[in-house]
């Protein structure tokens, strides 16, 4: 579906955006390269291609491309993840070449990592301060407002690898893990205005340039030709106060929260 493309590309750019770290040139053979690609990775890519790059429900297994084991420091991925493969399902971002050289760095030292052990080892991202996060969720993160460590969010530490965790701060919706339609609580919404001034609302059913349709809560369906502006249309995401929330997190918070959430057992 190309609405859900262009939402999800949206998003990709808000995160690789809002998160990312400027970048200092670093010595060889440090781990923080790595560890920079593998935050941006598990942000911005493994959406499609899982956390662990061997690939997702959207996205090939990258462990075993051809491409990145022939690539030198990001020739050979810097150009499919700035132009995308349009049309087979991967969007651009316009990352800079730092982060690239870093995604590049990550995948490299994954693909290492499973031949030397027959096993991907995940690097440790658990560097935070449990305390710290567990004051932050409660606190500033608001997350408390939402969630219950009691509740919803019980056992959550022993359900999800670290790496997955973190995905799930960032990027809550289901498509993390694999593109399961977004139902319940998380699905879309959408407020359709007529030019007469009459409003339907209800769950987005499709939504593309030409037509938008939806279900209300009766269960019925419309679906309406769009012209321009004409009917207005206002999707609305349950989800949206994650993306916002991506734009006060620093890398402090992330980590700090991640290290509470893995103590939830
Ligand atoms: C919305 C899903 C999606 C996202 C997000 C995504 N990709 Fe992809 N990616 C794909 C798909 C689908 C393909 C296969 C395209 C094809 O068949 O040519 C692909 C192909 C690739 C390839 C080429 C593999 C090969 O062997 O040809 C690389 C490298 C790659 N992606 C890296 C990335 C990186 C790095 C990111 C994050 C910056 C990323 N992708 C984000 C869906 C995605
Ligand atoms: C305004 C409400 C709201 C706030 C505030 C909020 N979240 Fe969420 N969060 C959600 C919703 C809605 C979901 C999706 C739940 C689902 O998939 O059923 C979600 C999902 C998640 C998930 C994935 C849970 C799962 O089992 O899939 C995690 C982890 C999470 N949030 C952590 C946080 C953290 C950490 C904070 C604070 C920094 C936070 N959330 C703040 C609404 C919120």
């Amino acid at each position: 579906m190309s609405h859900r493309r262009r939402t999800i590309g949206v998003a990709m750019a808000l995160l690789a955006g809002a998160t990312l770290p400027l970048i200092a040139q670093t010595p060889p053979g440090d781990p923080r390269p790595i560890e920079r690609g593998q935050k941006t990775f598990v942000t911005t890519c493994s959406f499609c291609h899982g956390t662990r790059a061997n690939g997702g429900q959207g996205g090939p297994d990258l462990l075993r491309s051809v491409l990145v084991l022939d690539d030198n420091h990001g020739d050979k991925i810097g150009p499919v993840i700035l132009n995308g493969r349009p049309g087979a399902g991967m969007p651009k971002f316009s990352l800079a070449p730092s982060q690239i050289s870093d995604i590049a760095d990550f995948l490299h030292n994954s693909i290492h990592a499973a031949a030397e052990r027959g096993g991907y080892q995940i690097l440790n991202i658990v560097t935070g301060n449990a305390k710290a996060g567990q004051a932050y969720f409660d606190g500033a993160g608001k997350c408390a407002t939402c969630h219950s460590v009691a509740g919803d969010l019980k056992g959550i530490g022993s359900k999800h690898d670290p790496a997955a965790l973190q995905g799930m701060i960032l990027m809550p919706r289901g498509d993390h893990r694999g593109q399961s339609a977004r139902t319940g609580s998380t699905a879309l919404t959408v407020t359709v205005t007529l030019a007469s001034g009459r409003t339907f609302s209800g769950a987005l059913e499709a939504i593309d340039d030409f037509s938008v349709a939806l279900r209300d809560s009766k269960g019925e369906y419309h679906s309406f030709t769009r012209n321009g502006d004409v009917p207005a249309v206002e999707v609305n995401d349950p989800l949206k106060v994650h993306s916002d929330m991506l734009t006060r997190y620093t890398d402090a918070d992330i980590h700090n929260l991640l290290a509470y959430l893995v103590t939830l057992k």
